[in-house]
């Protein structure tokens, strides 16, 4: 099933972000994309601190020259301390190169506000998430009713029926705050989740591409690598595999552009509250050994979530490079 996508009104999208390296070419597609007017970005504590993501996505619009306005959000999960990513980012969470807005600050409104505001204003809204869900569920714990007013999730996280980055069962985005996490998957939005898997392999952006990328000679291009100096070390040092690895790029691709979800399947998503070892496993019953029946194609659609599970590599590598020029 093709997620539900308006054709009549122009697309209207909030991004919710933990402002790294990756998070800012996300940010970078969206506002360059005529396919969506972006209304709002909400930050969140994920990879760096709050006020860190902030700034890091304050540079990001400037050097855009984007007005989209960015609230700062919550600076820790629902109920466990912040674990960041700086080892994988860098401590500013840009690659340590100094990038810093010059001007532009955040808006005075929550993002969880900015959230409940926005989706209230923008029956339709697509949501696109890059960072831990603590944001979004303190929206809907806030205002139940936005599930209604929001006609697409797209959630950056998760590791269906495959290994984590921060675990060998929890990928960063849901192991950093899994009770938001449920609560976002339990609460009917329609959820589209793109795991850390599907930023592997093929996908990761080689030396080829890096070039092709910098062979733009723009201001955005150039700061989409530099940025991401630190996070190539950190792949190669997490799995052996040489590139650049994007993850919310690509959420953001398929956000976009759904056409790129190659294979994709509806099932109910469980997260591992519980277990220390297991904590913020994304468990999805993609064989229905369970016999329940939200793992039925013909489910409707709440309480499950369409699970993309290949990707378009050469689409998406294309959406990229456009965005970069
Ligand atoms: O696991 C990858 C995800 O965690 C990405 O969103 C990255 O930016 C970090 O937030
Ligand atoms: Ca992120």
């Amino acid at each position: 099933m093709k997620p539900a996508m308006s054709s009549l009104s122009p697309r209207v999208l909030l991004i919710d972000t933990d402002t790294a390296s990756d998070d800012a070419v996300a940010l970078i597609m969206a506002l360059r994309s005529p396919q969506v007017k972006v209304l709002a970005i909400t930050v969140v504590a994920g990879n760096v601190p709050v006020e860190q993501a902030t700034r890091n996505a304050l540079y990001t619009v400037e050097l855009c020259g984007s007005d989209v306005p960015v609230y700062a959000g919550a600076s820790q999960p629902l109920t466990r301390p912040l674990e960041a990513a700086t080892w994988f980012h860098g401590q500013d969470g840009l690659g340590d190169h100094g990038f810093a807005p010059t001007g532009r600050t955040a808006e005075a409104l929550h993002a969880v506000d900015a959230i409940i505001a926005t989706a209230r204003a923008n029956p339709g809204l697509e949501i696109v998430t890059l960072g831990p869900l603590t944001n979004l569920a303190l929206a809907i714990e806030q205002d139940p009713g936005i599930v209604a007013d929001i006609s697409r999730c797209v959630v950056m996280g998760g590791a269906p029926c495959c290994e984590g980055n921060v675990t060998p069962a929890a990928e960063f985005n849901i192991w950093v705050d899994p009770e938001a996490a449920q609560t976002v998957m339990q609460s009917g939005l329609p959820i589209e989740l793109v795991g850390w898997q599907l930023s592997r392999y093929d996908a990761v952006v080689q030396e080829q591409d890096i070039a092709k990328i910098l062979a733009h000679n723009t201001p955005l291009a150039d700061f989409a690598i530099r940025c991401n100096s630190r996070a190539r070390e950190a792949y190669f040092e997490q799995t052996g595999e040489v590139g650049l690895s994007l993850p919310d790029p690509i959420a953001m691709a398929l956000l976009l552009d759904p056409s790129l979800a190659l294979e994709a399947s509806e099932h109910r998503i469980l997260i591992e509250t519980q277990s220390e070892l297991t904590r913020g496993m994304t468990v999805v019953d993609k064989l229905d050994v369970t016999g329940d029946e939200r793992n039925a194609a013909n489910w409707q659609h709440t309480k499950q979530a369409r699970i993309i599970w290949e990707l378009d590599v050469s689409g998406w590598k294309n959406l990229l490079f456009k965005s970069l020029q």
